[in-house]
Order: C-alpha cells, then sequence, then structure tokens
C-alpha cells in the first residue's frame, strides 16, 4: 500500500477588501491550474491608515485562518500589510511548510526595466508611503533610482464605492497626481502601489501625461508567483490543483458577492468566516 497521503492546498490569496481581487484575477489567469481561497477582511478595511501594530495582528488572524482552511501558501495581494507585516510573520510566526509572500518585492525587483530617467512615482496609502517599504526595496536592488511618493487617502473610499466615473473621483486624482509629478519634472514610471488604484485607471489616465508609464500589479505579481512556484518544486507539489476558486469575507457575504464583480471581472459566490 502507497504512504502517499494527499493534501488538498489550495493557494491563499489575502487582502483587506475587494482590492486583492484585481491581483487574484491576474493570478489565476496566469495559473489556472490550481486550487485558491480568496479572503477580505472587509469587516476591518481599510489598513491603509491603521498602526503597524493593528495591520500586522490582523493581517496575522487572516493568514492563520487561510492556513487553518489549508493553505500552506498564502499571497497578501494588499500592498499595506505587505509593507507592515509581511516580514513580521515572515520572520516570528510561520509554522513549518508554511509560506507567505507579498506584493512588493515582485514590484520593486524588476522596476529598473521601465524607467530611462532613474526617476519613479509611487501612489500608494499612507501607511504604505510611511513605511518607505518601496524606497527602501528599490533602492536595495537598484541605489541609482529616485524613488518620490504620495499618498491617496481619497482613492480606497471612491473605488470601494464605485464612484469612479464620477466628478469626485477625477477632482481627486488630479490633485494627487499633481502633487506626485510636482515633485520631479523626470518621473517616467508611476506605480499604483494599491491593490485599487488600477480600478481608476481610466480617470488616472487622464491626467498622466502619455510619455510616463503607469504600472499596475497584478500581472507582476501573477508572472512573479509564477518563477516561485518553478523555483521551489516542494512548495508547487503542495498546492492542489483542481482550478477551484473559494471566495471569503469577514463581513456580508452578499454585498461581497455585489461588489467583487467589479474587481475580479465575473460573479463569484462568497462566504462568511470569522478570523
Ligand atoms: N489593499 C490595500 C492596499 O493595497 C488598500 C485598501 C486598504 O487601505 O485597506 O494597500
Amino acid at each position: 500500500m502507497s504512504n502517499t497521503v494527499f493534501h488538498n492546498s489550495p493557494i491563499g490569496v489575502f487582502d483587506s477588501g475587494y482590492g486583492g481581487l484585481s491581483v487574484f484575477k491576474e493570478i489565476k489567469k496566469e495559473l489556472p491550474e490550481y486550487d485558491y481561497i480568496y479572503l477580505g477582511d472587509n469587516a476591518r478595511i481599510p489598513y491603509g491608515n491603521r498602526s503597524f501594530e493593528t495591520v500586522y495582528q490582523f493581517t496575522k488572524e487572516c493568514v492563520f485562518k487561510l492556513f487553518d482552511l489549508g493553505c500552506d501558501l498564502v499571497i497578501l495581494a494588499c500592498n499595506t500589510a505587505s509593507a507592515k507585516a509581511l516580514r513580521s510573520i515572515q520572520q516570528h510566526d510561520l509554522p513549518p511548510g508554511k509560506k507567505v509572500l507579498g506584493v512588493i518585492r515582485p514590484t520593486t525587483e524588476i522596476i529598473k526595466k521601465y524607467t530611462i530617467t532613474n526617476k519613479i512615482g509611487i501612489l500608494a496609502t499612507t501607511g504604505t508611503v510611511k513605511s518607505e517599504s518601496y524606497k527602501i526595496e528599490i533602492n536595495k536592488f537598484y541605489p541609482e533610482i529616485e524613488v518620490f511618493q504620495h499618498d491617496c487617502p481619497f482613492w480606497v473610499p471612491l473605488v470601494e464605492n464605485n464612484e469612479i466615473d464620477t466628478e469626485g473621483a477625477r477632482y481627486f486624482v488630479e490633485k494627487d497626481i499633481h502633487e506626485l509629478l510636482s515633485q520631479s519634472s523626470e518621473i517616467d514610471t508611476i506605480v499604483l502601489a494599491c491593490t485599487h488604484y488600477p480600478l481608476l485607471l481610466p480617470v488616472i489616465k487622464q491626467f498622466v501625461p502619455p510619455h510616463i508609464q503607469i504600472i499596475s500589479q497584478g500581472p507582476i505579481v501573477a508572472h512573479s508567483l509564477k518563477n516561485y512556484l518553478e523555483r521551489h518544486p516542494e512548495v508547487e507539489q503542495s498546492c492542489s490543483k483542481g482550478s477551484t476558486l473559494q471566495f471569503f469575507t469577514t463581513d456580508d457575504a452578499s454585498g461581497f458577492e455585489e461588489k467583487a464583480e467589479i474587481f475580479f471581472g465575473h460573479p463569484v459566490k462568497a462566504s462568511t468566516i470569522k478570523v
């Protein structure tokens, strides 16, 4: 008799709310064969203006919920959680055989290929900007790159409330882009370093000069995950392949289902879960 133990381990994808669905959509497109569980902490969103300790605590609880649900590998598809909690979880909290990855490293390690002037703009939540994670990570790889940051605290609520094509959205996006670009006339690349911002892309493009590239992280994170799984066969082999998708939220499931479609591109069935 074979001693093989069949381990059903979906890949966990975590975000503070809906935004991570924009990243998850790209992961699923790039790697459709795996099982996935998405968990949105909608009851406690936003994370973007919370303290380091709170983001760490909330993120840890959600990551451990995904471990309890059978995930061996969890992707923090949230910039604020990646900026404020990833390193602590990796260093102090991981049980044997469990892995957690974030969205900042995949973006920063390839950023050089987008810039000629070596001047990069980062748009993110207040928490991500204050953490300086993008500056630190980019300069680890490319000390010659100058990083300019600006936080956009109104963009997440605009997207969460589906106020994308509105006067209010245009007002805040124009103001924030202006505040970023006025820091240097040489910025040639802008990273949308928050899961929600790609949803505002049609508005953002109206206020960014055409010679400046705008980077959304979804495809970059998906590609980097593919590479990671190729380089780590022991992790890859523990991920089950049945192409199933499960969605959990810490808030009302029907509300989640209604809005999730905007981010994910098609309807989803969700369940409420306590963390
Ligand atoms: N998911 C968060 C991020 O990417 C944005 C929403 C929030 O503030 O919780 O930073």
